[in-house]
This record gives C-alpha cells, structure tokens and sequence, in this order.
C-alpha cells in the first residue's frame, strides 16, 4: 500500500501553476492564474489555476482537478505512474516512503536492463552484422539512434562478461531474462541478432527483441515474461506514440516490430505493434488512454485471419472504435510503405472498415457456399453478440445483407437476444441532453467537508435530485462512510473519477450563493431541481417541435413551463 504521507508531501512541495506551466502559459489573475486550455484548442483562455485550492478548471471544456489529475490526464499515467513523476519534479526520494513490497529490486532491474541497451547499441556502432541488415532493410543510422536499436553478437557469453564487469549479479540476468540456464551454466540470450528494445510507457526497456540476419533459426525471438514485462499489458513504441494518439485521436496498431518503424519513419507516429501475441483488453484499455478510435493493420490474408478478428473483437468490446485496414494481400505495412508513399497509406486509412463490415468480407466466400453458409453464419452471429446492442444496430444494412434476412428481424435477433442489454438501448436513446455536472459535484464536496450537512441530507434524495451518475455514487459514498477515509482510499487506488469530482466541486463550491452550509445547500437544491426541469422541458420541446409528443406530454410541458417560472421567483 502506498503510504499516504508521500501524496501530501508532493502536493505540499509542488506549486499547481509551475506544474501546469510546463503546458500553457499562464497569466496572473485575483485567485491565481489563468491561460489556454492544456486539454482543448482554444483562442481565448478559459482555463483557470486556482492558488488557494491548488486546483484547477476550464470553463470551456469543463476539465478539473488537482495536480495528481492534471498528470494523469495529460500524459496518460495512472495514479501511481503520476506520484513517481511529481515526485521526480519535487525532489522527493521515493525509496524514504514505503511505496511496494520491493521498490529497490524492480528499480535495479530497470538499470539492467538499461545497461543491457547500452551494450546492445554500442556493438551494433562498433560491429558491421547489424547495422548492415538495418540499412539493407531501407533504415538510416539515425533511425537506429532514434529508436535505440542494438546488435547482439553471434557470442555466448558477450553480454554476460559486459554487464558481469559493470556489477550485474548472475542472479539478476536471469532474473530479466537476458540470459538463458543451460546444463553449464547461463549463457546468452540473443546471439547474432538485431535487437529492438521494447519499452513501457515512460520509456524505459522491460524487454528485448531478435532478429536474425542470417536466417536460419527462429526468425525473431524476445525476453520472456518477467517482474518487468508482462506481453499482455504491453505494446512496442507506445512511448514514442501515445502522445500523437492523443493529439490525432486514434492509434495504428500493427503485427510486428518492422512494421512498426516504418510506420514511424513515414510519418504514422500514431503506430504501435503488438508483437505477434493475440490482443488482450489490457492492451486495449492501454489505447483507450489516449484516443478512442484504433485502426488495426495486421496481414490479413494469413492462415491466423480467424484468430486475428478474435482479438479484434476484445479491442471492441474494450470500447475501442475498431477500423481494420486492408493492403494488398500478402503485404504488412512495411512491405506497403517501402513499396508506397506515405499518401496511399492514409488512403488505405480513409477505406478501412469497421470489424463488422471486415468480418463479413472474410466470410463472404462460407456465406456464398450453401455448404458452409451455416458455419459463416454462427461465426459472425457470435461476433455480433460480443458487441453492444445499440452498436450493433449501426450495422442493420450489412447484417441483414450478410445474413439474408430484413431488417427488424435482425433488430429484433439483436435485441431479443440480449434481453437486459435492450434496456440499455432505452438509456442510451437520444432524448437524453447532455448535462454539465457542476453543481452535481458542488453537492458532493459539500457533503465531503461538512459533518452536519451529511446528516441533513436523506440517502433516497440523491438520486432523484443529481443527474450525473458518477457523481450519485460518490455522493452515496460520502454518506456511508467517513470522508477523510475515503478520500485517502480514492487516492491511494487512483480512483480519478472521485477524486476529480471533489475537486471540481471544490471550485463550483466557492462560487456558490451562501456564507453557510445551510445557505450553500438550499441554492444547490434548488438550482438542481430547476435544472432538472429545465432538462425535461427542452426534452418535451423537441418532441414537440417534431410533432412526437402525446397530449400527455403536451400539458407536462405547458405545466413545467409554469413551474419554472415560479422557481424563478
Ligand atoms: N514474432 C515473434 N516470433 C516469431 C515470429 C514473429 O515474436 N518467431 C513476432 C515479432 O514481433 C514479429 C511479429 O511477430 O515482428 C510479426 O511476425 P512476422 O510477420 O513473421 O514478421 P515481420 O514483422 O514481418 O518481420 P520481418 O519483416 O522482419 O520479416
Ligand atoms: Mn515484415
């Protein structure tokens, strides 16, 4: 468990603006400071750092929290990958707070490994076989800086004495899986290979990879899963690429580590590989930081075509918005762009489909053979099911194509088939306005810093008097349990949705019309409720203005109307 001490001693040594500053520049104003907006474009400043609270929030896009979301948020950390940067900004010595069972060890295997890179990047400066493969392949010796690329010499025991000379324990070689244990004792992992390190996402080397530039053995092979590197949770240049995910709002994810570089070189900084292993939802939820939407190019004539859409689906169901590309057959992006200019690439792009539509294609032959309809049938009616109801009903045109059948058939399969799922469909339905959850959040750090305003305030109120539904829970949080508890416990696990909410209300808190809670609590009341109607009211206008309104709801709104006003009051 992380000790608690090290949040309050980096918020206590860290000043918000300077942290913030390193993004948008910032301008004095009465409270603190303010500038452009970090999280969205924008011409005129309507982001605002508050000095008192140590806070901050943007009047535009609505972003706010403190200096632990701030990092989060831009840099796409988790909250424990946040505390280590901030810390490294405070000067703070970690290894003084108890922050995992073995902190010492994992940092050491961490400079193994580097000092393995290290090894690794200067044979392949000094020795001709790697560097002669690279280039053969269309690379540039910059692009190997760049990327750190390295050779491992065809030798059993080169890295060992290296790194043995440096004070690596043997224990610690094996423990990285740098070497492998052979009868005699350790020897080389990779021998006469081109190496690619492969990196987490504040960049530094869990893992290598091999190439062969001879060619007989086993065409690549990598580290094998360790303290430092878990495959499923990982993907190859995800530090060089997530900020361009970000900034472009989409990822490439492609097959292997040379598809991945050349994607880079031409200009699709956005690409990452997942190294021949199948697709897990960790590698999607790792995407889905940074950017929703994700288009895989993976060889899609190959024998594994099956497996491949298996795992194209978890990236759906991950919630990722799946788009497959599709380049001449027999092709990866490496052969494409040595071939191509970067412009047909983004062609390719601009012509992908999504996983429904790509999964139809590859069944069109089955679908044609009344042999295997059946087959292709069931096969694509279980891909269907994975998704989400309302999802899937973007696809009516080309299931019902797919399948043969009309459409409210298939809307009634997809629907019927998920009975609780239907109700989703409900929820989702577009009537639903979206709503700003400012005094949402004001209600929750009001409850949050006042003992008598969580007595006054009934459970079964708040839901039928807040909208948002991440603010209900925290809400219902604060008054089941004590708050000071709970924020340490949010804070401790990273749970940013809460803490973001509080500190949000915090800042909406101040503005409100009141000197006390009692005051504080009526206007919010008050202010939901009206809001509420509000919501409702424009609802029924719509339905109104399109003529879908039954009588019923024709007098609710004539009634709201007047209700409102009264409020106004
Ligand atoms: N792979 C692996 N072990 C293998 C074969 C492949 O780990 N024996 C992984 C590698 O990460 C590789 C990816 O799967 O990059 C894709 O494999 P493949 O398409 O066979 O290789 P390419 O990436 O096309 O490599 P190259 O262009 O160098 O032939
Ligand atoms: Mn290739």
């Amino acid at each position: 468990m992380r000790d608690n001490r090290l949040v309050t001693d980096i918020k206590s040594s860290l000043d918000i603006a300077e942290v913030i500053g390193q993004f948008t520049s910032l301008r004095r104003t009465l409270r603190g400071y303010s500038g452009l907006c970090p999280f969205h474009d924008e011409k005129t400043p309507s982001f605002h750092v508050y000095s008192d609270t140590q806070t901050y929030y943007c009047f535009s896009c609505h972003e706010a929290g403190d200096i632990f979301t701030f990092i989060m948020k831009k840099n796409g950390l988790t909250f424990s990958e946040a505390v280590e940067v901030l810390a490294g900004q405070a000067g703070i010595d970690l290894s003084k707070y108890k922050v995992s069972s073995s902190p010492k060890r994992s940092r050491s295997l961490f400079d193994v490994m580097n000092l393995a890179g290290e090894y690794f990047r200067e044979c392949f400066r000094r020795l001709p076989g790697g560097k002669a493969y690279f280039l053969r392949r269309g690379f540039t010796e910059n692009d190997a800086e760049v990327f750190g690329l390295g050779y491992a010499p065809d030798s059993w025991d080169g890295l060992i004495h290296s790194l043995r000379q440096k004070g690596v324990s043997d224990k610690e070689l094996v423990d990285t899986g740098l070497v492998s244990q052979g009868e005699r004792g350790i020897y080389d992992r990779f021998r006469g290979r081109l190496i690619f390190p492969v990196k987490d996402l504040s960049g530094r080397i869990i893992a290598f990879g091999g190439r062969t530039i001879a060619g007989s053995q086993a065409k690549y092979i990598n580290s094998p899963e360790s303290e430092l590197y878990r495959k499923r949770s990982n993907l190859y240049l995800i530090d060089k690429a997530s900020s361009k995910i970000r900034e472009s709002g989409f990822s490439i994810l492609c097959e292997g580590y040379m598809d991945a570089l050349r994607l880079h070189k031409s200009g699709f900084t956005q690409a990452v590989a997942s190294l021949g292993t199948s697709l897990t939802a960790e590698q999607a939820g790792l995407l889905k930081r940074f950017a929703d939407r994700c288009y895989i190019c993976y060889d899609t004539d190959s024998a594994g075509v099956a497996a491949s859409i298996r795992g194209m689906y978890i990236l759906l169901q991950s919630g990722l918005d799946v788009r497959v590309v599709r380049l001449p057959e027999g092709k990866d992006p490496d052969d494409f762009l040595s071939a191509n200019p970067p412009e047909k690439f983004s062609k390719a792009l601009d012509e992908s489909l999504s996983l429904i539509d790509f999964h139809i294609e590859t069944l069109r032959p089955m679908l044609s053979d009344p042999l295997r309809r059946k087959r292709a049938v069931n096969e694509l009616w279980e891909g269907v099911k994975k998704i989400d109801p309302y999802e899937a009903l973007r696809y009516l045109g080309s299931l019902s194509n797919a399948f043969g059948l009309p459409h409210d058939e298939i809307q009634r399969k997809i629907l019927g088939e998920n009975p609780q799922e239907s109700q989703l469909v409900k929820i989702n339905s577009p009537d639903s306005v979206p709503i700003d959850n400012g005094l949402d959040c004001a209600f929750c750090s009001l409850l949050m810093k006042y003992k008598e305003c969580r007595l006054a305030v009934k459970p079964d109120e708040i839901r039928g008097l807040l909208a948002d539904e991440d603010a209900i829970i925290t809400a219902e949080a604060i008054l089941n349990d004590d708050p000071e508890k709970l924020m340490n416990l949010w804070l401790t696990i990273g749970d940013d949705t809460r803490v973001a909410i509080i500190a949000k209300g915090d800042i909406f808190l101040s503005g409100i019309k009141g000197s006390t809670w009692q005051e504080k609590l009526e206007t919010i009341r008050s202010d939901l409720k009206a809001q509420k109607l509000k919501r409702r009211i424009r609802t029924l206008k719509e339905k109104l203005k399109v003529n879908t309104a039954s009588l019923e709801e024709a007098n609710e709104f004539m009634e709201l109307r007047l209700k409102l006003q009264k409020l106004k009051i």
